[in-house]
């Protein structure tokens, strides 16, 4: 049986999520929003685009949760995305009660369902839908994965290579205090030093933290969803696939990197049962110490929606 991928919220990220997954046939696709008709319309719009690629999974979009039963992976992107002058965090007490809402639909009609969340802001969010009752390692944040592509984009970019060539990898929260790790970044297995100036690499730094915003200023209208709807998929892959793919993502920590009791991104195993391990790299003290201050944001965010 094809596995059975729900996506709840059919906007930007929601329904181009939909469009790549379903042209990769990664599985039948259900899309839930609350605004009648939009979901309908847009599923039904994709399933229309897949004879092209002779791809033949189901497709179907409603405001209903019945249509989510037996889900093997839910996507939240449900939920307000920031405009220009806006941060994540300003979308904290509008999007905990979205996520929070449908959280709870979610474990009702689909228990045993892996969950990606990726409403903004992310970290806090994730622990808006743990709190639905969850098992921990089955929900994951979806940031670190589009973090880390945005700075290999701006890496292959400046040294002049293929992407295919760069690895990189964004530690911490999904915020201006995230952590591109440059002593982990690699051109073709090289350190980036080989290819980059110091200047050169703090500018990439410096534009993948803002990487989030650079696309809200030229949209205007909201947030970016292509980049995000790849990185989303590339989870979906992971995950389904028990492909045991190491990516960044919002894990929940017990003890790893110092800390427990916490969602934040990590290196993290994805397979078939969601977060199979969480990958410890050592840090340098600086990293260390950004690290800490990413988790005390988290934290706080985390306890202005009573958490
Ligand atoms: P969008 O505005 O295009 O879509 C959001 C959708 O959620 C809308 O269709 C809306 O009707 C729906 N919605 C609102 N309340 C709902 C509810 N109670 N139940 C079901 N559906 C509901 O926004 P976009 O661009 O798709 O972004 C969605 C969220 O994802 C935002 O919070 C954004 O900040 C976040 N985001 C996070 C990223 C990450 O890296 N974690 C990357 C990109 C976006
Ligand atoms: C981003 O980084 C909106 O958080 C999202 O593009």
């Amino acid at each position: 049986m094809r596995p059975k991928i729900s996506i709840i919220g059919a906007g930007n990220v929601g329904a181009t999520t939909a469009h790549l997954a379903a042209l990769k046939g990664l599985g039948d696709i259900v899309l839930v929003d609350v605004v009648d008709g939009v979901p309908q319309g847009k599923g039904l719009d994709i399933l229309e685009s897949l004879p092209v690629e002779r791809k033949s999974v189901r497709v179907l979009g409603g405001t209903s949760y019945d249509s989510i039963a037996h889900s093997d992976l839910v996507v939240i992107t449900a939920g307000l995305a920031r405009k220009p002058g806006m941060s994540r965090d300003d979308l904290l007490v509008k999007n905990a009660e979205i996520v929070s809402e449908v959280s709870k639909h979610v474990r009702q009609y689909a228990p045993e369902a892996i969950v990606i969340v990726v409403s903004n802001p992310l970290d806090a969010m994730v622990h808006v839908a743990a709190a639905a009752g969850f098992p921990s390692r089955k929900v994951i944040g979806m940031a670190g994965v589009l973090d880390s592509i945005r700075f290999a984009t701006f890496i292959a970019e400046a040294a002049g290579v293929s992407v295919d060539n760069v690895q990189t990898l964004v530690l911490g929260g999904h915020g201006d205090q995230m952590i591109p790790l440059t002593s982990c970044a690699r051109i073709a297995g090289l350190p980036l030093e080989t290819f980059l100036t110091k200047e050169q690499i703090e500018t990439i730094v410096e534009r993948t933290k803002n990487g989030g915003i650079e696309i809200v200023n030229y949209l205007k209208t909201g947030s970016a969803y292509y980049a995000p709807a790849a990185s989303v998929v590339e989870m979906i892959e992971a995950i389904l696939h028990d492909k045991k793919k190491i990516l960044p993502c919002a894990c929940w920590l017990e003890g790893e990197y110092g800390f427990s009791g916490v969602f934040i991104g990590v290196p993290a195993v994805l397979g078939r049962k969601g977060v199979e391990k969480i990958v410890e790299i050592s840090l340098s003290n600086q990293e260390r110490e950004a690290f800490a201050k990413n988790v005390g944001h988290v934290r706080e965010l985390v306890s202005k929606v009573g958490l």
